[in-house]
């Protein structure tokens, strides 16, 4: 006896329609769909034939500054350089439910929209790691209904301060997920190629995952990205490493781009890529043509190199919207990216979906038997749809549980 059953729920690439079966909040069994939904009860929902997805995965967000935009004052020149310094006005000020308060409101407000694995990078720059502790703290408190992975992120830079590095180590000490960085924001060249190696060498000890936020510029002398490939192929195990934003990369002469491409086939690192954000941050000091400031997403898919994608922010000092929503962030990718084509479209859609998991390296994502009762049920049949609509999930489960409903917009010509 089943606790709650899907009836005729669409699933990605099948063409039959399923019941899938949850029993203490696992997936239990996932067979034929039944002819007609049998009367609805609390126990079933009829999903008639709608998409239903895997959550989706936010790859990339800061949560310890989420919802903080205006404070103490807003960013004006929409720089990444302002945010940094507005960000550093405000973080000295940050108290542990201060954090928290925001952090799970984002949460909350991520679940409706049916995202329920989360990686957030938290500034370990600030002496205090208070942020760190909050979000420590509520990744623990949220494992019921989300997996959040924290990832110890030197704003600042390692080696702008002396005490920076010990910093990062020491949240590595208190439970970080991962190792993050931020080599193109060190003073110089030699420091920036040094932190890589550094951020390698904490991961080996602390055995951690990497992130690194990687040439987040437009200059195309910041060849960081080419640092973290090769500590990948050296070390081995590219699949724990993630190369973030890597803007940079849109900017590079097609010659070198075709050469790190070469170099990529023989690692298996990640790249995640922000793409709200980066379009209004990057290309501020050019005039026309102003660039798109996006790394090659379209020629890393077709190169087979795993591409997740993140929100970056929500409503903080570097970009004023955010909704929550990831599919909001992929069809922002298919304009920019100029991913239009069908196959391409629905490679968008994987980014905020299985190729986000693979990112995270979550072992048990998708719709199986076995796996936990993790289910966005959507209000249209194809993730195509999905995107063409902007939708909104008609219901999120969690571990079995139903933790959000949404109705659809109601939208109705009168004249
Ligand atoms: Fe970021």
């Amino acid at each position: 006896m089943s606790d709650l059953t899907l009836r005729r729920c669409r699933l990605q690439d099948q063409a039959d329609l399923v019941d899938v079966a949850i029993r203490n909040g696992v997936i239990d069994q996932i067979s034929p769909a039944s002819a007609q939904a049998a009367a609805i009860s609390d126990a079933e929902i009829d999903c008639a034939g709608k998409l239903v997805t895997p959550p989706f995965v936010e790859s990339h967000i800061h949560l310890d500054s989420v919802l903080a935009a205006g404070q103490p004052r807003f960013n004006q020149s929409g720089t990444l350089f302002e945010g940094i310094q507005i960000w550093g006005e405000r973080k000295g000020s940050l108290t542990r439910e201060d954090v928290k308060q925001r952090a799970r409101a984002a949460l909350e407000l991520m679940a409706t929209h049916g995202v329920l694995y989360v990686r957030t990078h938290v500034d370990v720059t600030e002496p205090r790691l208070v942020a760190l502790d909050a979000l420590l703290e509520l990744r623990e408190e949220v494992r019921d209904w989300t997996t959040v992975q924290i990832v110890a992120f030197p704003q600042d830079g390692i080696y702008s301060r002396p005490e920076n590095d010990g910093l990062l180590e020491e949240a590595l000490r208190r439970g970080a997920d991962a190792v993050g960085g931020i080599p193109h924001y060190e003073l110089t060249r030699e420091d920036g190629v040094r932190s890589v190696i550094r951020i390698f060498d904490l991961a080996d000890r602390y055995d951690r995952l990497i992130d690194i936020h990687c040439d987040e510029v437009d200059d195309e002398q910041s060849r960081f990205v080419e640092v973290i490939i090769a500590e990948a192929i050296k070390r081995g195990g590219g699949e724990r490493v993630s190369a973030s934003h890597t803007t940079a990369f849109g900017s590079y002469n097609d010659a070198y781009a075709y050469k790190l491409l070469g170099f990529l086939r023989r690692t298996n690192i990640n790249f995640i890529a922000n793409p709200l954000i980066n379009i209004t941050l990057q290309g501020r000091m050019d005039t026309y043509p102003k660039r798109r400031g996006l790394t090659r997403i379209k020629e890393l898919w077709q190169n087979g190199v795993n591409v997740s994608l993140g929100q970056d922010c929500i409503y903080d000092p570097w970009y004023i919207f955010g909704t929550g929503s990831m599919i909001g962030v992929a069809y922002m990718t298919v304009h920019v990216s100029q991913m239009t084509g069908l196959p391409e479209i629905d490679a968008c859609f994987d980014m905020i979906g299985k190729n986000g998991a693979k990112s995270l390296q979550i072992p048990d994502y998708g719709i199986a038997e076995g796996n936990p009762a993790n289910l966005v049920v959507m209000d249209v049949e194809t993730p195509f749809e999905a995107l063409r609509y902007q939708a909104i999930p008609a219901v999120v489960i969690s571990r079995g549980k139903v933790i959000a409903r949404n109705q659809a917009a109601q939208q109705k010509f009168v004249g």
